[in-house]
């Protein structure tokens, strides 16, 4: 017999619900980060060392590889997930390309983002350029007995 006193048997639903990304992105506009990839650029092509390296890989080459650019920062900064690419491969096959490029290029890349963003987004995004950095380093530069310079820490 049923108890008249113990509460109606419910339904139990299942609700499928896609897994939150691991970690939010930056949420930056698509016109801040054009921004940040033009005035980057820029400055590199004024760049007495890195200007000439660039330049030597992308003569006639530019609005592609700034397009690339958008694309990979857009990826990294706020998950859009269109950017498809090898850049270990292509920087690994940079002719001349020397060690300390990369204290420059963080250099660069650290006023840029001071200019353009607030204080703490400007360090958010440092972070991730450097992780970044640091691992095109070691794909490089890396040995069994040396590690990536504290400027990439
Ligand atoms: C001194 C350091 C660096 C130099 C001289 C350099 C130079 C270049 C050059 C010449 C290319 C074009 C390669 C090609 O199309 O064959 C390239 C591509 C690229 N670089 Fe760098 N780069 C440097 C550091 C970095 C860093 C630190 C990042 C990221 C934080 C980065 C991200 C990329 C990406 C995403 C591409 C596009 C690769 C692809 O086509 O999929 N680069 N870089």
């Amino acid at each position: 017999m049923t108890d008249p006193a113990a509460p109606a048997k419910t339904t139990v639903e299942l609700i499928a619900r896609a897994a939150p990304p691991r970690r939010a992105g930056l949420d930056l506009s698509d016109d801040a980060i054009a921004r940040l990839v033009d005035q980057f650029y820029s400055d590199i092509r004024d760049d007495p060392r890195l200007g000439p390296l660039f330049e030597s890989r992308l003569a006639g080459q530019w609005p592609e590889h700034l397009r690339r650019m958008n694309q990979f920062w857009r990826s990294v900064l706020n998950h859009s997930g269109e950017y498809y690419g090898q850049p270990v491969v292509k920087h690994n096959g940079l002719p001349g390309l020397e060690e300390d490029d990369f204290r420059i290029w963080i250099g660069l890349f650290e006023a840029t983002s001071a200019r353009l963003f607030a204080p703490d987004v400007a360090a958010a995004i440092l972070t991730i350029a450097r992780r970044i950095a640091r691992s095109l380093w070691l794909a490089r530069f890396g040995t069994p007995f040396n590690r990536s310079p504290a400027w990439l820490d």
